[in-house]
This record gives structure tokens, C-alpha cells and sequence, in this order.
């Protein structure tokens, strides 16, 4: 196998170049490569030093991930080995990054005796977003290089810092204007270096900075308490804290060994599959059926939201953020206002919390221009309606846009739950039509539904999925049903949790049982979060079209008639006390409960909490299963990204379908089957779960079929 790298001379200085396309992942063969380079070049007299970079978009995404599980990754000269006679060589190595340089490859940068990087790119230790530490020395070398303190944000968030960043910790010793600086820069860095005559020094020999941690465990403790609830749940946080405790407690060798052990460990959990599942299913999310790299793109310029209500003003936010100039429509002066009054608390509070420069917030509201003349959709290249959720009104809405809008415009609704095919047949052109359902509040929640009507051009397709990129979101394609694939798996979420109560639970209990598995809160909860009178409305839409001999739990419907509206009257499933989002159990919630157990004769019981999350979670797997076989959802890796980024599912369990794998679709499919045989109602195992359970085969396998 050829070795993906380059080697050059220049004078005396060889130049390795790493050529593994698309990322330069150091896989094995990319390893060998670096590594016979080097030992070649230390045995040529006439190289005195190295530089090491990257060809194409960036310098390194790190260690080969793919590797991981084929036992590749161990094989030698491993990341550690080469790393090691990096930092080892007595001919100096200088490290040139450009673009990105993330986890292995910045702990390759670690051990160089200097490192070069162009202004702008971005360096860091992303692993524990993988659910694991930092393998090649990264918790050892970084807190010797910038400082403990500094080291650990780095780690445990997995953010990559900027160039200019890390310039200023000391990380980076010099910043180049752009690529071509860089490679000169770096040479001269080498050759100066190289014209020392004392040996380079290592970084494991540094450790001015962990004189200032050691016997600083309360600085340790500190920290872990600091990140326990944003890190609620996940274990690799935690072990990066351990690493670079070790870090400041044992000698480098002996600190190696601990995060080589911790490293091992973490990669082979559940939740390292997992969140190495999500990592994989995000970037297959973007390859949809019908669609090429080459397929043409329409340039959006200008965008056009149509409604400045809860959506509308969110979605305007979303454009303004990403720098695109966007009109807003509104029906009334009076709902205009009041949705640029949204927009404009919502900026001033962010502002406020320190988070945005209050010059930063003026540049994007002015890039919002609100108005009440319709006719100006007309110059927007992307108009996204986020009207009433009423057919006749979208259907108006969207003929008018094809009288209005240019013709290769983008006309999407925010519809949650109505036919795309039926707005778009409104129009003179359903290609231009597509489904982008945002997610309340649109301008945080990263997940956005794209809804492929039937006649969606794949130039659409492929043009709003690079919106929703640009936005910052993650778009899913799925396609036309009731409610999409999101909403329609939540709902037999959301009724086995109200069965629940009438059977014997209370709300509390099955929250926590929720809250326990790793979402943000149980259904309940999010329920008063949400407003029980948003839910009634819904469901004086949906309810009718329920078939009759489905059964229906009335309990959120006499919570709305008793004014328990939720967070926002203090009194919902729980009550609230005056400025607090703490939710409190309290009597009146409680004899509703009770009272329409016994209106309804049920005998009520305890409920274990293996039962709840069953009853919980099962159905909804059971729907996405019922959405694959129907081709709504084109993997079930996309439907675990749909709850990921729309519901708040704990990555560490890698969305509900690769949880149902972990569990066992037999598992799934037994369980369903016995609650079905009790329950009825929709608790019928979905066909493809019974056949998978049957072949004793997994979603994953299905996908890759
Ligand atoms: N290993 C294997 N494949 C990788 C990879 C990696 N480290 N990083 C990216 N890829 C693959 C992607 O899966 C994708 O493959 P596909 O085309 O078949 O879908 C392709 O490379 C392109 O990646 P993206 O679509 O993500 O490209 P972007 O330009 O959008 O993003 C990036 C580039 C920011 C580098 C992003 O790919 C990324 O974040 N990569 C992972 C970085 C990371 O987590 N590194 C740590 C690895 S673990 C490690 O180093 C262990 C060490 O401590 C021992
Ligand atoms: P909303 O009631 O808060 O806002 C709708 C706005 O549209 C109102 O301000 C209204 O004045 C305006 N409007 C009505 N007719 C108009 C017209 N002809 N021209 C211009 N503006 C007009 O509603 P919300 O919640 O923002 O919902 C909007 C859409 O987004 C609906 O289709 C809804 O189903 C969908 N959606 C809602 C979510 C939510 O959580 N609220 C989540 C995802 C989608």
C-alpha cells in the first residue's frame, strides 16, 4: 500500500507533507509513512530538521476513527510510537497546521519541538465528543505546554481552539498569514532550531506549569463539580479531569500509562460506540437518495420568513445570525411589533449574559427588515412561511408566493404536521417546494426536518440542506407524513407517559425515570415547559383524525380547562413557585390523578421504573421503525439524529434506534409484544422490528443493506 505522505528536501530541512484525502486521518499506513520519513531522514546527513503539514483543506482530523474497531489502530508503529520519536529526534521537528488540526494530530503538533499555524485555524482535542480521552498524550503534553487550567477547558469541553487562541496560551509559537507564509515561516523556524546547538527541548520535559497545580486536588474537585451537570451522565468528562490530574501527580511516563489505560477503557464503552455512532450518523444524515455532490445549487442572497409569531421570529434570528439579509411579513402592524420585540429581548438578553457585543446584536438586527408589504418576498431567493397552522392559509399563502417570488426562488413552509404535497400543489412550481420544519426555540434548537415533497427538485433538496449547514443546524430529509418522522415518534412517547399516570405512576416518578436515562427532563415537565394549552391546541387538530377504537387519556385536556396552563400560570402537571422553573408535585395535580383512576376504573399500581422506560421508549422505537419501512426516514441513523439535536436524547446512548440495537431488537420486539397483548392501542410491534428481531439482525445492518 502506498503511504499517503510526501516528502521533500528543502536546503536542509525535510518536509513531510500528509496526503490522505479527504482529512489526512492518521490511518496506519499514514503512521508508517510519517514514520520512515523520519527515521530515513535521521539517518541523512544532509537533513538537519523537518517540518511537518498537511495537503489539501487541512492539516489532520486526528487519529483514524474507523480504525477503532478493526484493532488497526494498536497495530505499529502506533500514534503513541511515532509520536514518541517525534518528540524524541534529535534533529528538531516543527509542526505546520493549517485549516483544522483535531485530536491526534494536535498531539502530534504537542511533541514537535515548535509549531507553526496559519491565522484562523483550528486546533484541539475533540475526543471526549467521541466519549473518550485524549490517547497519544494530549492530557499529558497540552497542561506542560498552556497550564493546567487552561489544558482542562480544552479537554473536557473538546472545543478547538483558533490559532490566534492559541498563540496566546502558548500552544502555537507562531501564527502565518495564510498557507504560503506558512510553510516558509516553518522552515525558517526549523532551520534556526536546527542551528542551536543544544538538542531540542522536549515538552515532557516541561513542567514549569504543573509546579502551579501540584497538591492542587481542590482545583480538581473543583472543576469536576463545575462541569457535573453539563456533563451529567457522560463518563469521558470526568476521565479527561482524572488525566490531567495525573498529570500533575505522577512523573510522564507513569502519567502516559494512566491516560493509555483510561484511553483504552473509554474507547471500548458503550458510550464511546455510541457517541462514535453519532459522530458517523451526522455526516451520513447529509447523503441523500437522489442527490450528487455535483447536483446544482441555487445562491440564496436574501431570505423572506412569512409570520414573525414563535417560529417566525426565531427563524429570522437564524438567517440574521448566519449573516443573511432577511424580510419579514407579517398580517398585522400590531404582530409585527410584537415579533420584532421578540427578537430584539432576545438579543439584548444574550447580550446582557455577556455572550454577544452589543454592536455584534445591532449588525444582525439590522439585517432584519420587518414589514407588512407582502409583495416584497419578491426579493428573496429562499422564503420560509411560518404562518398559522391551518391548510387554507398556507395553500393562499404559498399562491401567492408563486405569483410574487422569482421563479427560481425556494418557496418552504414551517408546517409541523400538514402535506407538503398538498400546500405545493397550490403552486404553478411543487418543484420549488420543500418542507423545513424548525424546532421551538428555532433560533437554539439545531434540528431541522427537511420534508421532501413528492415533486421536491433535488437542486431544492440538495440547496436548503446547505442552508440548514449554514444556519448551523443539522437538516434530516424525511418524508411526507403526518407530522414527519420527529413529531410522529414523540406522540406514542408522550401517550404511553399519560397511560402511565391513569395506571398507577405519577408524574414525578416517570420524569425522573426519563430525566435518570440522560434526557433534560421527562415528558411531564417539558409539558408545563412547553404549555399544556399549546398541547390542547394541538390536539384538537390531531384528535379527530385518532381511529375510534384507539384510546385517549384526558388528563392534560382537564389540566387546560382548570387553567393549569404550565410554567406560565404556575400550575401545570406540577406547581411552580413565583419565579422558579422547579417543579413541585402538589395535591390538586395529584386528586386529578387519582380521581380519573378511579372514574375510569382502574385498579391502580405500582409501576416499576424498568416498566416506565419500556413503555417510554419502546413505542417510539416501534414508530421509527413503522417510518423506515415506509421510507419516510432513509436510515434509522437519521431518525437517532432527529432525536439527538430535536428532543435532547443523550448522546451517550446514541439516539433511540442504536439504543434498541445495544438492548437487542429481540429485546424490543418481546417487550412490545407483551405490552400489546395488555395494552392494545398502538403497542402493535411494527413489522420490520418483528422480522429484524426474528433474522436476530440490527438497525444498523438494515441501513447498511
Ligand atoms: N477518522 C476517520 N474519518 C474521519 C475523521 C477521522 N478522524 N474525521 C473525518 N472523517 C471522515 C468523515 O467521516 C467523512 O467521511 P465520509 O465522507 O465518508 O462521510 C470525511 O472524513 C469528511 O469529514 P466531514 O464531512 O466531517 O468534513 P468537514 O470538513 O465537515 O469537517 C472535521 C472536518 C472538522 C475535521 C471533522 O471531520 C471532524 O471533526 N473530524 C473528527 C475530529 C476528531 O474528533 N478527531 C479526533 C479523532 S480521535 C483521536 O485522534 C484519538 C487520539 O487521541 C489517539
Ligand atoms: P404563531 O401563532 O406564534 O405565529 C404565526 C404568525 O403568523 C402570527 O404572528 C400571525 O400574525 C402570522 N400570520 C398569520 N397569517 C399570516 C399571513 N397571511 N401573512 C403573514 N403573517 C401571517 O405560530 P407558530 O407557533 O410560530 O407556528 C408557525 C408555524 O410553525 C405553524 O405552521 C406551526 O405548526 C409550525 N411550528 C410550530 C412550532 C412551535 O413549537 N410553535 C414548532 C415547529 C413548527
Amino acid at each position: 500500500m502506498p503511504h499517503p505522505i510526501r516528502f521533500d528536501q528543502t536546503d536542509a530541512v525535510g518536509v513531510i507533507t500528509l496526503d490522505n484525502p479527504p482529512v489526512n486521518a492518521f490511518s496506519l499506513s499514514q503512521r508508517i509513512g510519517v514514520s520512515e520519513a523520519i527515521t530515513a531522514g535521521l539517518q541523512d546527513p544532509t537533513i538537519q530538521a523537518f517540518v511537518i503539514c498537511g495537503s489539501g483543506r487541512m492539516f489532520s482530523a486526528g487519529a483514524d476513527i474507523r480504525e477503532f474497531d478493526t484493532g488497526v489502530a494498536a497495530e505499529s508503529p502506533t500514534l503513541s510510537d511515532l509520536i514518541s520519536l517525534i518528540e524524541d529526534s534529535p534533529k528538531p521537528v516543527v509542526c505546520a497546521m493549517h485549516g483544522t488540526a483535531l485530536g491526534g494530530s494536535c498531539e502530534l503538533s504537542l511533541a514537535c519541538h515548535s509549531r507553526v499555524a496559519v491565522v484562523g485555524s483550528r486546533i484541539g482535542l475533540p475526543e471526549v465528543t467521541l466519549g473518550i480521552v485524549p490517547g497519544a498524550g494530549g492530557t499529558q503534553r497540552l497542561p506542560r505546554l498552556i497550564g493546567v487550567l487552561p489544558a482542562l477547558d480544552a479537554i473536557v469541553s473538546g472545543k478547538p481552539m483558533t490559532a490566534e487562541k492559541a498563540h496566546e496560551l502558548g500552544l502555537v509559537d507562531n501564527l502565518a498569514d495564510d498557507l504560503d507564509d506558512l510553510l516558509e515561516l516553518s522552515v525558517s523556524v526549523a532551520h534556526r532550531l536546527s542551528s542551536q546547538h543544544e538538542p531540542p527541548i522536549k515538552t515532557r520535559d516541561r513542567d514549569s506549569h504543573l509546579r502551579e497545580a501540584q497538591n492542587g486536588s481542590e482545583l480538581f474537585d473543583n472543576f469536576r463539580s463545575q462541569i457535573s451537570r453539563r456533563a451529567r451522565g457522560f463518563e469521558a468528562p470526568f476521565a479527561c479531569v482524572d488525566c490531567v490530574e495525573a498529570a500533575t501527580t505522577m512523573p510522564f511516563e507513569q502519567g502516559l500509562a494512566f491516560e493509555r489505560e483510561t484511553f483504552l477503557r473509554c474507547r471500548s464503552s458503550n458510550q464511546s460506540l455510541a457517541q462514535r455512532h453519532a459522530f458517523f450518523a451526522e455526516r451520513e444524515v447529509r447523503k441523500v437518495r437522489g442527490l450528487r455532490a455535483e447536483t446544482s445549487q441555487i445562491e440564496l442572497k436574501c431570505a423572506a420568513v412569512v409570520g414573525c409569531g414563535t417560529m417566525g421570529s426565531g427563524i429570522a434570528m437564524c438567517f440574521a445570525n448566519a449573516g443573511i439579509p432577511v424580510i419579514v411579513t407579517e398580517s398585522k402592524q400590531d404582530m409585527l411589533d410584537r415579533g420584532m420585540e421578540m427578537i430584539r429581548q432576545n438579543y439584548t438578553s444574550t447580550v446582557s449574559k455577556g455572550r454577544m457585543s452589543g454592536d455584534e446584536a445591532e449588525a444582525r438586527l439590522a439585517l432584519i427588515k420587518p414589514t407588512l408589504e407582502f409583495e416584497r418576498v419578491s426579493e428573496a431567493d429562499v422564503v420560509i412561511e411560518a404562518a398559522f397552522e391551518d391548510m387554507e392559509l398556507k395553500k393562499k399563502i404559498f399562491r401567492d408566493l408563486d405569483t410574487l417570488c422569482k421563479t427560481d426562488a425556494i418557496l418552504a413552509t414551517n408546517t409541523s404536521s400538514l402535506n407538503v404535497n398538498a400546500i405545493a400543489a397550490a403552486t404553478q412550481r411543487p418543484e420549488q417546494v420543500v418542507g423545513t420544519h424548525f424546532f421551538s426555540p428555532a433560533n437554539i434548537m439545531r434540528l431541522v426536518e427537511i420534508v421532501r415533497g413528492d415533486h421536491s427538485s433535488p437542486e431544492v433538496l440538495s440547496t436548503i440542506l446547505n442552508l440548514t449547514k449554514r444556519l448551523g443546524k443539522v437538516g434530516v430529509v424525511v418524508g411526507v407524513c403526518d407530522s414527519f418522522a420527529a413529531n410522529r415518534m414523540l406522540y406514542p412517547y408522550s401517550r404511553q407517559a399519560q397511560f402511565l399516570i391513569e395506571e398507577g405512576a405519577f408524574p414525578e416518578q416517570v420524569d425522573k425515570v426519563i430525566y435518570d436515562f440522560g434526557f433534560p427532563m421527562g415528558p411531564f415537565a417539558l409539558s408545563d415547559l412547553a404549555g399544556i394549552d399549546v398541547g390542547w391546541r394541538i390536539r384538537q387538530h390531531r384528535e379527530p383524525n385518532r381511529p375510534k377504537h384507539l384510546r385517549y387519556s384526558d388528563i392534560a385536556d382537564q389540566l387546560y380547562k382548570m387553567g393549569r396552563y404550565g410554567q406560565k400560570t404556575g400550575k401545570g402537571w406540577y406547581q411552580y413557585e413565583e419565579g422558579s422553573r422547579t417543579p413541585i408535585p402538589d395535591s390538586e395535580g395529584l386528586d386529578l390523578i387519582i380521581r380519573t383512576s378511579r372514574e375510569l376504573g382502574i385498579d391502580r399500581r405500582e409501576i416499576s421504573e424498568e416498566e416506565i422506560l419500556q413503555r417510554c421508549m419502546y413505542p417510539l422505537i416501534n414508530e421509527g421503525a413503522r417510518i423506515l419501512e415506509e421510507g419516510i426516514a432513509q436510515r434509522a441513523s437519521d431518525l437517532d439524529i432527529v432525536w439527538l439535536y430535536g428532543f435532547g436524547f443523550p448522546r451517550y446512548r446514541g439516539g433511540p434506534m442504536f439504543y434498541a440495537d445495544s438492548i437487542g431488537l429481540k429485546n424490543v420486539y418481546e417487550a412490545m409484544q407483551g405490552f400489546y397483548e395488555i395494552h392494545r392501542d398502538w403497542l402493535e410491534p411494527a413489522p420490520l422490528l418483528e422480522r429484524l428481531a426474528r433474522e436476530d439482525r440490527t438497525f444498523a445492518e438494515w441501513d447498511r443493506e
